[in-house]
């Protein structure tokens, strides 16, 4: 009887934690299983084990990507001076974000439908991206010192992960990319599929120095 109590415990414990481990994508914005065009499932509109499109720096990609040309963000207090076109993470998510191509646009399905038709239609950033946040560029201890009011991303702690720092929990080969501040597979599970809950201005604070 003690042996069969155990049991139990450690089944429900083991539940628990699996629960948690494998992450919360299902349910989100991201979660497009319950649509005709997906085949039920949840990762390959975006991913696919074979066959997929070969991207630079892109986990075994299988959405259309765009060919848009984006209007860069600028200002006068801007220091980081190698801002480019976005790349790697940030251009797998415009391959939806921008609007200009279909959301079920990927290897073996032709798309329809775009981001502004479906859900709240807030995701379309378009392809000028001057009112967004600045993403793909080296953020470095450099730019920290140059720019006197960001933290040293290499020591500065994240507090998203035991011991990680900027650098290692946001940045994608030190750059910050949409994916510094946002996690596609909504693994904590904050309001906008955000890193770290912006109540009071966190997710800023982590970077920011004010
Ligand atoms: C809406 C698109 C989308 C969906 C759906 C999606 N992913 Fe991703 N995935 C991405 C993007 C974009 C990245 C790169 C950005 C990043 O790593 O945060 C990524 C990165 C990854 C990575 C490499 C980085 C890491 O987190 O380990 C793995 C592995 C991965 N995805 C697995 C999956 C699996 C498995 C599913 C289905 C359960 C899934 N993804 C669903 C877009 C998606
Ligand atoms: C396969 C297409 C696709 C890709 C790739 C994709 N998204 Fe989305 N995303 C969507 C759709 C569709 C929605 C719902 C949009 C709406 O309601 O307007 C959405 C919603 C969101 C939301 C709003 C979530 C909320 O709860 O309010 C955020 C934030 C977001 N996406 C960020 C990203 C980021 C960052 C990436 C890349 C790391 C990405 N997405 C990649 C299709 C995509
Ligand atoms: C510096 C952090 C940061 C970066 C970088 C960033 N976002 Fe966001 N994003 C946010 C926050 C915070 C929100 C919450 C809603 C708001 O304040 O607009 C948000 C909201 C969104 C939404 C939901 C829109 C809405 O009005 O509900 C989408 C979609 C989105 N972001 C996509 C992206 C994409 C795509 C990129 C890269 C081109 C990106 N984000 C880069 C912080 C960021
Ligand atoms: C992962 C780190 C990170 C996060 C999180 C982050 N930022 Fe930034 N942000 C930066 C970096 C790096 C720059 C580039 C600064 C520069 O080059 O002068 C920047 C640039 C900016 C700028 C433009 C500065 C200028 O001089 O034009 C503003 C404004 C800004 N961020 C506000 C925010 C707000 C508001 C949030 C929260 C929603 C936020 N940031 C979240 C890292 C971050």
């Amino acid at each position: 009887m003690k042996r069969l109590v155990i049991g139990v415990l450690a089944l429900i414990g083991s539940t628990g934690i699996c629960s948690t481990a494998f992450g919360v994508i299902t349910g989100s914005d991201h979660d497009f299983s319950g649509s005709n065009w997906s085949s039920g499932q949840i990762c390959l509109p975006c991913h696919a084990p074979h066959n997929g499109t070969v991207i630079a720096d892109a986990p075994l990609w299988n959405h259309d990507v765009s060919e848009a040309s984006y209007t860069l963000y600028s200002s006068a207090t801007l220091d980081a001076d190698d801002l480019s076109q976005p790349a790697g993470v940030s251009k797998l998510c415009l391959s939806c974000h921008d609007g200009t191509v279909a959301i079920d646009a990927f290897t073996g399905h032709d798309g329809t439908i775009f981001i502004g038709t479906i859900g709240t239609g807030s995701g379309d950033l378009g392809s000028a991206l001057n009112n967004d946040h600045p993403v793909s560029f080296t953020y470095d201890s450099a730019l920290a010192t140059a720019d006197g009011g960001l933290w040293d991303p290499s020591s500065k702690s994240s507090g998203i992960t035991e011991g990680g720092t900027i650098d290692s929990d946001m940045l994608f080969a030190g750059r910050m990319e949409c994916a510094s501040c946002h996690d596609v597979h909504n693994k904590y599970e904050n309001t906008s599929l955000l890193l770290i809950d912006n109540d009071g201005s966190n997710l800023c604070l982590t970077c920011h120095n004010k």
